[in-house]
């Protein structure tokens, strides 16, 4: 259940992990890895598979509607573990310049984990099942609709954000690769 927090404490933990390893390269180094040599590259690239789950495998999840793929409650703490981690591998990828398309992939990308805290708030505010599904109860039913309510219009504006933010970290991937990658 989202409500114990720990997919948050594992992405925290997660976070110390790779922030030990990226100090470790700093100081072996002596320099800010660049986001286009080994280790910068690696962070962008398994950052992005990370945001990639975080984008599509919840959704399939929610979907399918089978028991047999495991909790839905489950799935959605992975997606915020999975929603962090990866965002944060992706800012240490980014050598801390942020010009152009690649700036503009931060932002969303910054904006899209703040209104993911903003949506797990309201979501745990709905009473629910340890599967998820929401209870119904005519005591709170007053209550339940409004929380609902927000919780669709929230849903309004993350899908959105998330999918500009793929069409920008699209358009970064391929000019990144063209230019900083295949012409050197
Ligand atoms: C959402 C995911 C990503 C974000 C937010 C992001 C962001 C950034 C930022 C801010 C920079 C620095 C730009 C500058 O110099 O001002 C950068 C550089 C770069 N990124 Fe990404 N990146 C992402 C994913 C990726 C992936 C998956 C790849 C490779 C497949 C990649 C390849 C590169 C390369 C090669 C550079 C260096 C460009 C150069 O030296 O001119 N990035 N990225
Ligand atoms: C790379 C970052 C992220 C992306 C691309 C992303 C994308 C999405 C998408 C597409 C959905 C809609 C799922 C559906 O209804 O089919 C969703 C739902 C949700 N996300 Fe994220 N998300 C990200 C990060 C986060 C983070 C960091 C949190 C929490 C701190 C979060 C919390 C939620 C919650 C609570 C829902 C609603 C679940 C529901 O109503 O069933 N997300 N996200």
């Amino acid at each position: 259940m989202l409500r114990s927090g720990r997919e948050l404490w594992s992405a925290f933990f997660a976070a110390i992990l790779i922030t030990g390893v990226y100090g470790m390269v700093v100081f072996a180094t002596r320099k800010i890895p660049s986001a286009s040599e080994l280790f910068g590259h690696s962070l962008g690239i398994f950052g992005f598979i990370l945001m990639l789950m975080t984008e599509t495998l919840y959704s399939l999840r929610k979907r399918s509607r089978s028991a047999r793929w495991g909790r839905m409650s489950s799935w959605l703490q992975f997606h915020i573990f999975t929603g962090l981690v990866g965002p944060y591998m992706v800012l240490l990828h980014t050598s801390w310049k942020f010009n152009g398309i690649a700036g503009v992939t931060t932002l969303f990308t910054i904006v899209i984990v703040i209104s993911g805290f903003i949506g797990r708030y309201i979501y745990t505010r709905i009473p629910r099942t340890s599967d998820g599904l929401e209870i119904e109860n005519s005591l709170s039913a007053e209550a339940l609709k409004s929380a609902r309510r927000l919780m669709a219009l929230w849903h309004t504006i993350h899908i959105p954000i998330g999918m500009a933010l793929f069409v920008s970290a699209f358009a970064h991937i391929g000019a990144a690769l063209y230019y900083a990658t295949f012409l050197k």
